[in-house]
């Protein structure tokens, strides 16, 4: 059984295929009926819009039925057991996407699931996003192999995925946080307290919202202030490669983490990398459950 938790459960050679896939994925959005006659249970106790959208058209564009449940709406809600939900699922569904605070929650779903359970966002992880961030990189500059990306802002679960899944292909980070905020050692990531000599020379510039769903909002002021010197602006991108891209996985604050400059500028491969989560999820789907 193949689980996808935090990424790094798939191999290099995995992960190259499954982006060169999703890539004709992209360009033939119909041409696989990889889930034809099957369901994929989509857990959603935290809000979405890219991934409840990206894995609700992706599961349908692959011939199959995608069953959003809302925590509400579960037993869960009601005390039920995460292994007793593995285990009715695993009963009607070829596979279960499961976003929620708790990274413990996913391991503990994913080992009494008989089907594949992929992580779509915990506090400590987001493998689909990195995915898509990895297709966007390669759309933009042909090899991952070599380039270079700096992430500004909260070390989060998003620079942590980039970390584990941008390593298996041969992509550099960089992370710039300040104290407090900053991603733990991993291997072969830089870590820095300045933005400009992360960003200096890199091939992309990423940044993330500065207060995440699982932060506490009271939080919000101080996050605000220590985080403010790492906002993605048009001078940080001047201080990357000429050819640099700015990414965002979204939702984002235009004024907080990025500006709208940025945001909406020429720069950007943004609106691409969101598209791309479905298509990532596709080709991931048709490797897991396919
Ligand atoms: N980037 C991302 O996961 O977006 P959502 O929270 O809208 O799904």
């Amino acid at each position: 059984m193949r689980h996808v938790i935090t990424g790094a459960e798939l191999s290099p050679d995995e992960v190259r295929a499954l982006l060169h896939r999703a890539a004709e994925l992209k360009r033939e959005p119909l041409s696989s009926d990889a889930l034809a006659g099957r369901s994929v249970a989509l857990i959603f106790q935290a809000p979405s819009t890219r991934t409840r959208t990206s894995f609700e058209t992706g599961v349908f564009e692959l011939g199959g039925h995608p069953l959003v449940l809302r925590a509400d709406e579960l037993q869960l809600s009601r005390g039920e057991s995460l292994r007793d939900t593995a285990r009715v699922l695993s009963r009607h569904v070829a596979a279960i996407g499961i976003r929620t605070v708790s990274d413990e929650e996913v391991i503990e779903l994913a080992r009494y699931a008989d089907v594949p359970v992929i992580n779509m966002l915990t506090a400590g992880h987001h493998p689909c996003q990195a995915l898509a961030d990895l297709l966007t990189l390669r759309e933009a500059f042909g090899e991952l192999d070599g380039l270079t990306l700096a992430y500004v802002g909260d070390g989060n679960n998003v620079a942590r995925s980039l970390a584990l899944v941008g390593a298996l292909v041969g992509v550099r980070l960089r992370v710039a946080a300040p104290a407090g905020y900053q991603l733990e050692q991993l291997a072969g990531v830089a870590l820095t307290d300045d933005p400009r000599a992360a960003a200096y020379g890199a091939d992309a510039v990423y940044t993330d919202v500065w207060v995440s769903m699982g932060d506490d909002p009271a939080s919000a002021g101080e996050r605000r202030r220590a985080l403010g010197p790492y906002r993605l602006d048009d001078a940080l991108l001047d201080a990357a490669a000429p050819h640099a891209i700015a990414l965002h996985c979204l939702p984002a604050h235009p004024g907080d983490e990025i500006t709208e400059e940025v945001l909406y500028g020429d720069r950007q491969r943004i609106w691409d990398q969101a598209e791309n989560r479905r298509h990532a999820q596709k080709a991931l789907l048709e490797l897991l459950a396919g």
